[in-house]
């Protein structure tokens, strides 16, 4: 669990560890606005006026966005905050975080490319779903040899995922077959609903105008091809809908930044049904989210650039670490024989 997200700490010191070790370097607006909280008793007051869960810095600052707070100094954004208390409030208890990042796509897709297709998606923890069209964005991976792009099938795509890309990534030649798409989520959000999209906006971090634009050209992509996101937890559900798959693909279930909001036992759980599955598994997550997959980056030696990077594992095999938003790819040397 990152520390912004432990509802067991005190505010003053959760907002202090989120400025100094997730914003920093990301947003200077919520670097300010984290630290100038942690030191303003007055204002971290408001925020303990919610349950422990919802005091999470990420969730405030998005509803306080989502109701027109606007980017500034933390002056003018705590006087803000005192005058809206009961519309921010609302949202956040209402409302949970649930960023949904198509450029995640570029990590996962060269593993995508290179199992055998046609293939089924499945998304656990799919939030809009705009990660189940990995097939219908375009990819450009900037390596030390110059630019490799990739395009749709049918075309060029609205949508381009620009990615740092090093290590022997296999680049694939062309784009994987899906033929089959569908997600899980606790709180399906709809593409077509201008509020959840409006929410999704607001969880964007302010100076991150690149990825508010590509939220939009996405979300028309996902607009053109609607796919089903069935409302429920993924360990109730998940079986069922391997289950409905075509039998003739090559069923992935895949999930980027969802298993850190599962306790030990539920991911325990998930983990023991993908070994049993006729499925593979594509995990995207935090360093410690799954265990076993971290113990094995230290047996095969291998050593994250920085504490926020990803693993990406297939069936529970590193093969690379990634930028959490997707903007970045350092495939292991020790995943090249796999592929
Ligand atoms: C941070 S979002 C990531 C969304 C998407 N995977 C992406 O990378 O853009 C995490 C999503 O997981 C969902 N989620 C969390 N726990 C879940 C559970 N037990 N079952 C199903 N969905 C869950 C949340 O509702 C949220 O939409």
């Amino acid at each position: 669990m990152r520390a912004s997200t432990n509802p067991q700490m005190p505010t003053a010191e959760r907002y202090r560890m989120f400025a100094e070790v997730e914003a920093r370097g990301m947003s200077a607006c919520y670097e300010s606005w984290a630290a100038g909280v942690a030191d303003d008793p007055g204002t971290a007051a408001l925020i303990d006026q919610l349950p422990p869960e919802k005091r999470q810095p990420n969730l405030v600052f998005s509803s306080a966005r989502f109701h027109g707070a606007d980017a500034g100094d933390y002056a003018t954004f705590a006087r803000w905050l005192a005058d809206h208390w009961p519309e921010v409030e609302a949202t956040s208890l209402t409302h949970a975080t649930q960023t949904n990042e198509p450029g995640r796509c570029a990590a996962l897709l060269p593993a995508l490319a290179a199992l055998r297709g046609p293939l089924a998606l499945v998304e656990v923890g799919a939030s809009a779903g705009l990660c189940l069209y990995p097939d219908r964005y375009g990819y450009r991976y900037h390596t030390d040899d110059g630019i490799r792009m990739l395009e749709p099938a049918d075309g060029p795509s609205t949508v381009v995922l620009d990615c740092d890309a090093t290590g022997p990534v296999p680049f694939p030649e062309r784009m994987p077959e899906v033929v089959w798409r569908a997600g899980i989520d606790l709180n399906p959000l709809d593409v077509d609903n201008e509020r959840d999209v409006a929410w999704l906006d607001a969880l964007i971090w302010p100076e991150h105008t690149d990825r508010r634009e590509r939220l939009r050209a996405a979300v028309e992509v996902a607009r053109r091809e609607p796919l089903e996101i069935v409302l429920g937890d993924l360990n109730e559900k998940v079986e069922e809908l391997v289950a409905r798959a075509p039998q003739d693909a090559t069923v992935v279930v895949f999930h980027t930044a969802v298993l850190l909001y599962l306790d030990d036992a539920a991911r325990d759980h998930f983990s023991e049904t993908m070994s049993r599955l006729p499925a593979r598994w594509l995990a995207n997550e935090g360093q410690t989210v799954i265990p076993d997959v971290m113990n094995r980056v230290g047996e095969l030696g291998e050593e994250p650039t920085s504490t926020t990077d990803f693993i990406l594992s297939l069936d529970g095999e590193p093969l690379a670490f990634t930028q959490p938003h997707g903007r970045a790819l350092r495939w292991l040397a020790s995943a090249q024989a796999r592929f």
